[in-house]
C-alpha cells in the first residue's frame, strides 16, 4: 500500500499543512511528503501518483473553499486520473485560520464532489481550525528556551562583576520557568489536535474510510483566542509588514472595477 503526502500550502518557507501533515504522518507510512509546486508544473508530482494507492493533501482554507493554486492542480489531477484511468483513495488535512475547524466543512464537501467526478474514493478529512496559532505555537519550546538561555547568561554576567560571584545561586534561579510554561502552553493548547492527527494518520494506514472530523485549539476559549490571535496580527503588522499601527483602524479605501465603485 502506497501513499503519498502533498503539502498544498501556497507559502514559500514552513507552512501550517506541512506542519499538521508531519504530525499525522508519525503513524501512517507515508513514502514522502512534497510541497505543491508554486510554478504550476505538476509533472512530478503526476508521475510520484502514478503507482499510489493513497493520497493525503494538506491544504489551507481560502475565502470558504479550496485555494485557487489548489484547484488548479485538481483539475490537472483529475485529467490525468480519467485519462490514465487511474483511482485512489483521497483524504484530507484542512486548516483555517478560524477558531472553528468546523469552518473547512464546505471545503471538504468540494473536495468530496471532486472525487465523485474524478471517480476517486474520499477516504474522509479533518478539518483544523485556528491553524495559524497552532502552526505559530510549535515554536513556543524554542522561543521560551532562547529566552531562559538568554536570562541565565546575563545574570551570569552580572554575578561575574560582583565581588563574590555566587553561580550556584543564579543556577538555582527561577529563569527556567519562561521555557517550562511556553512548553506546557504548547502542550495544553496542541493536545487536541495531535491526538485527532494521530489517529487520522492511523486510520490512512489502517486504509480506513472515516468521517469528516474537526478539531481545534484545546483548553483556550474563543474569547482567549481572539485575544491572543489580535495581539499576534497587530506585532506582525508592524514588525514583519512594517505598517504603523493605525494602518488597521484606516478607512476602507473604495477599489473601482469596469468602472463602478466597489
Ligand atoms: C487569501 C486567504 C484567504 C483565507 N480565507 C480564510 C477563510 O475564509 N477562513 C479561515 O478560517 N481562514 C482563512 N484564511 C487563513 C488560512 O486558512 C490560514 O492562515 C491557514 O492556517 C494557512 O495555512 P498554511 O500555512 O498551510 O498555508 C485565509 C488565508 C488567506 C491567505
Amino acid at each position: 500500500m502506497k501513499t503519498l503526502c502533498i503539502d498544498a500550502s501556497s507559502k514559500k518557507g514552513a507552512s501550517n499543512s506541512g506542519y499538521f501533515i508531519k504530525v499525522a504522518s508519525r503513524k501512517m507510512n507515508c513514502e514522502e511528503i512534497i510541497r505543491l509546486p508554486r510554478n504550476k508544473k505538476y509533472d512530478d508530482v503526476l508521475n510520484k501518483i502514478s503507482d499510489i494507492d493513497q493520497l493525503v493533501i494538506a491544504l489551507p482554507l481560502y475565502v470558504d473553499g479550496i485555494p485557487s493554486h489548489v484547484l488548479m492542480f485538481l483539475e490537472r489531477l483529475e485529467s490525468y486520473c480519467i485519462e490514465n484511468q487511474k483511482s485512489f483513495k483521497l483524504y484530507v488535512i484542512a486548516n483555517c485560520g478560524f477558531y472553528e475547524g468546523e469552518q473547512t466543512s464546505i471545503m471538504l464537501d468540494q473536495l468530496k464532489c471532486f472525487c465523485k467526478k474524478a471517480d476517486l474514493i474520499y477516504g474522509g478529512a479533518i478539518g483544523i481550525g485556528a491553524g495559524e496559532m497552532l502552526g505559530f505555537i510549535r515554536y513556543l519550546p524554542m522561543i521560551g528556551l532562547v529566552i531562559s538561555l538568554i536570562a541565565y547568561i546575563i545574570a551570569f554576567i552580572i554575578e561575574a562583576f560582583h565581588q563574590s560571584p555566587d553561580f550556584i545561586h543564579v543556577l538555582l534561579s527561577p529563569h527556567y520557568l519562561t521555557f517550562l510554561i511556553q512548553t506546557g502552553l504548547t502542550i495544553i493548547w496542541s493536545y487536541k489536535s495531535w491526538f485527532k492527527l494521530l489517529s487520522f494518520g492511523k486510520a490512512v494506514s489502517e486504509e480506513k474510510t472515516v468521517s469528516n472530523t474537526y478539531t481545534t485549539l484545546s483548553f483556550c476559549p474563543k474569547c482567549l483566542f481572539i485575544v491572543i490571535a489580535s495581539i499576534f496580527w497587530y506585532l506582525r503588522l508592524i514588525f514583519v509588514h512594517k505598517k504603523s499601527f493605525t494602518t488597521m483602524f484606516n478607512k476602507e479605501q473604495n477599489y473601482v472595477f469596469k468602472g463602478k465603485s466597489i
